[in-house]
C-alpha cells in the first residue's frame, strides 16, 4: 500500500521503518526536504539527523508535506500538535477523501504557567486545546472531506509498532473517529503492527481523553523510571 507518515521526528521515524519493513511503499513529508537532509545536529529531543536516519532506512521518498500526501492512499500524521492544524490544512486537497491517523499531542511547550510540574527536560508541557476540545476534533473540523482517526497517541511510538516488546503484547490501543471504516483503516493497520487488543472508542470527540492521557502517561514514566517502556490494559 502507498502510505504518507507527514513529520521527520522520532516517532515518525518508527512508523516509516516499520512500514517499509512490511512492504508498503513510504513517502515521508517534511516542510523543505532540502533543509531537513542538511541537519547535522540531532534535536532537543537528542533524535539524530534525518540524513543518518535515511542512511540506516534506505527507499523511502522524502517529500514537502503536500506532495507526501498526494501520494498516499492513507496518511499517518506526525506533525508537531502544536503546528499540525496550520501546516494539515495549507495540503487540504491532498489529503480529500483520505484516512488520516493522527498521533499528534497538542503539547505548548515553557508556557508562563502558575503551577509548573517539573520534568527531566523542565516543566511539563500544558495541553492546549484541553478538556473542551482536542486536536483530533479541531483537525477533522479543519479537513471536512478527510477522514480523521485519531490513534497511536497512547503509546510511544516505538511500542506502536511493536506492541510485542511489552509484556508479550498484552496491553490496550485506542482508535476514534466519525467514519466507522476509517476506524477499521487504522486497526488493521495496528493488527499488521502486531496489536491484538484494539479499542474502538467511536466518534472523535474520544481523542480529548486520548490526548489528555498524556499527561498520565507521563507521570506512570516518571515513576518507572524516565525512558521506561509500559502498556496499559483495559480488563473487562
Ligand atoms: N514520539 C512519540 O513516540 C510520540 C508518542 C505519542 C505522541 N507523540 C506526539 O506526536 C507528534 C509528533 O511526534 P514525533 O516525535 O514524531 O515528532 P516531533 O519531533 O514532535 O515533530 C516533528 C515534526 O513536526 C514538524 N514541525 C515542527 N514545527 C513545525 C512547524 N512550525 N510547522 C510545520 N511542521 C512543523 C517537523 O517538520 P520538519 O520535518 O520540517 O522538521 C517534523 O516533521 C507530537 O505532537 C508528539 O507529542 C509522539
Amino acid at each position: 500500500m502507498k502510505i504518507a507518515v507527514l513529520g521527520t521526528g522520532g516517532g515518525a521515524r518508527a512508523h516509516i521503518a516499520k512500514l517499509a519493513e512490511l512492504g508498503h511503499e513510504v513517502h515521508v513529508g517534511t516542510r523543505a526536504p532540502k533543509a531537513t537532509l542538511a541537519r547535522t545536529e540531532p534535536d532537543m529531543m537528542g533524535t539524530p539527523p534525518y540524513q543518518q536516519f535515511l542512511a540506516e532506512h534506505p527507499g523511502t521518498g522524502l517529500h514537502t508535506f503536500g506532495d507526501a500526501a498526494a501520494e498516499g492512499d492513507l496518511v499517518i500524521n506526525g506533525i508537531d500538535g502544536h503546528n499540525a492544524v496550520a501546516a494539515l490544512s495549507a495540503i487540504a486537497d491532498q489529503l480529500a477523501g483520505k484516512t488520516l491517523i493522527d498521533y499528534a499531542v497538542p503539547f505548548v511547550y515553557n508556557p508562563d504557567i502558575e503551577h509548573p510540574w517539573p520534568t527531566p527536560w523542565g516543566a511539563m508541557p500544558v495541553l492546549d486545546p484541553c478538556d473542551s476540545d482536542s486536536l483530533g476534533e479541531q483537525i477533522q473540523r479543519a479537513l471536512p472531506r478527510t477522514k480523521v482517526v485519531k490513534a497511536f497517541v497512547t503509546q510511544e511510538q516505538a511500542t506502536v509498532v511493536d506492541p510485542k516488546a511489552i509484556g508479550g503484547g498484552d496491553h490496550t490501543m485506542f482508535v476514534a473517529g466519525e467514519d466507522a471504516d476509517a476506524r477499521q483503516q487504522a486497526t488493521d493497520l495496528l493488527t499488521s503492527y502486531g496489536w491484538n487488543d484494539v479499542l474502538d472508542l467511536g466518534g472523535i470527540v474520544a481523542a480529548r481523553g486520548m490526548e489528555m492521557y498524556a499527561h498520565m502517561h507521563s507521570a506512570i514514566g516518571f515513576a518507572l523510571g524516565f525512558g521506561t517502556h509500559f502498556g496499559v490494559k483495559v480488563v473487562r
